[in-house]
């Protein structure tokens, strides 16, 4: 079994990742910047050199996760500077540290880099995105991540660099938390839970991945023999629905009031209206998505009624001790 080093272990889907691995049988160093109490969990920026190469020294690491990062399209508007150095010096640091230890690098790009590749309607594959460049990107975070899997080929092609890339496609489920800067599936369902208003985009259409077919999928391609070749994978689902269709479920399923949705006009710049992407290559690897929509929305929100309770609890504590 291998040693796997995942950064950016405290999110999201590290959060998910990192016990998955180790019930798979493997030893898994965790590193995130975060403070926090965690087990086996080693504090890393991957923007310092240092940082990382401690970890590479005291461990014999056959295998870098790498999710850490600044994420998604406003955290990337607001913050460009920190975005475009963090994901791309962070990368460049991995590489060098992977290319010195010989560990394998799983590079985490986005479904953004296709930008306005999705525009045409047609379904993007892997390989299309040799049509697209850093001027068919419609936001920052697309750039960055962009960039980044430009310098992960540059090492592959040319020192030999053995490493694969993940293109993630709307990952959703339980401990994401509701803000401006998250999913909109996550915003509708606190908004709904709420009794707040839903703001949909006329016309958009997504496909949402349930977090643990996104993981499943993930961990068949860490296993995949490397082709000494630039290689990328997208990993979603194909079950698709209109932003609205996905409204009314949201509603449906936590007991809003349909006159909760409102309709209004997309934004014409920094997103694409409908992202329509080919999984047949991981699906040839023999993913297959299994939590339907319906299901990984009541799951959610059964997830979210709970730290609504709990976070009210503790409001209620601290009224107490005053
Ligand atoms: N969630 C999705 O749907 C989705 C879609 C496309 C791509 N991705 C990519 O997948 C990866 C994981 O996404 P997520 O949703 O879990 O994001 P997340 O924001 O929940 O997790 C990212 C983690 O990186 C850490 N981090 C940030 N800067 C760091 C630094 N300088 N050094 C070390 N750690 C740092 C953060 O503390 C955080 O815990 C990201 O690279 C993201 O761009 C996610």
């Amino acid at each position: 079994m291998a040693k796997i080093f995942v950064t950016g272990a405290l999110g999201f889907i590290g959060s998910y990742l990192v016990p998955y691995l180790a019930e798979q049988g493997h030893e898994v160093v965790s590193s995130d910047v975060h403070v926090r109490d965690y087990d086996d969990y080693v504090r890393a920026d991957v923007t310092s050199f240092e940082d990382l190469y401690r970890i590479f020294k005291k461990e014999k690491i056959d295998q870098v996760v790498h999710m850490a990062g600044e994420v998604g399209r406003m955290v990337g508007e607001e913050h460009p500077q920190k975005m475009l150095y963090v994901n791309n010096i962070g990368t460049l640091n991995l590489i060098k540290l992977c290319m010195e230890h010989k560990a394998r690098l799983v590079y985490f790009s986005t479904s953004e880099v296709y930008g306005r590749l999705f525009d045409t309607g047609a379904t993007v594959k892997e390989e299309d995105l040799e049509k697209g460049s850093v001027f068919t990107t419609t936001n920052i975070y697309a750039m960055s991540k962009l960039f980044g899997e430009a310098i992960v080929r540059h090492y592959v092609e040319n020192y030999g660099l053995n490493a694969v890339t993940i293109r993630p496609f709307m990952v959703y489920g339980p401990g994401e938390h509701a803000s401006k800067y998250r999913s909109a599936l996550i915003n509708f369902i606190n908004a709904a839970l709420k009794g707040e208003t839903l703001t949909v985009h006329r016309g958009a259409e997504r496909a949402w991945c349930f977090v643990s077919d996104f993981i499943r999928g993930l961990y068949l391609v860490m296993q995949t023999p490397f082709s000494g070749k630039y290689n990328a994978f997208n990993i979603g689902s194909d079950e698709y629905h209109s932003m609205e269709e996905v409204a009314e479920m949201v509603i449906n399923e936590c007991g809003g009031k349909h006159s909760q949705i409102k309709v209004i006009e997309p934004p014409t710049k920094f997103l694409s209206l409908a992202k329509n992407f080919s999984i047949a290559k991981i699906k040839s690897l023999g993913y297959k998505p299994e939590i339907p929509l319906k299901e990984g929305i009541h799951r959610i929100a059964e997830w979210q009624k709970n730290e609504n309770s709990a976070k009210q609890v503790q409001k209620d504590d601290q009224r107490t001790i005053r």
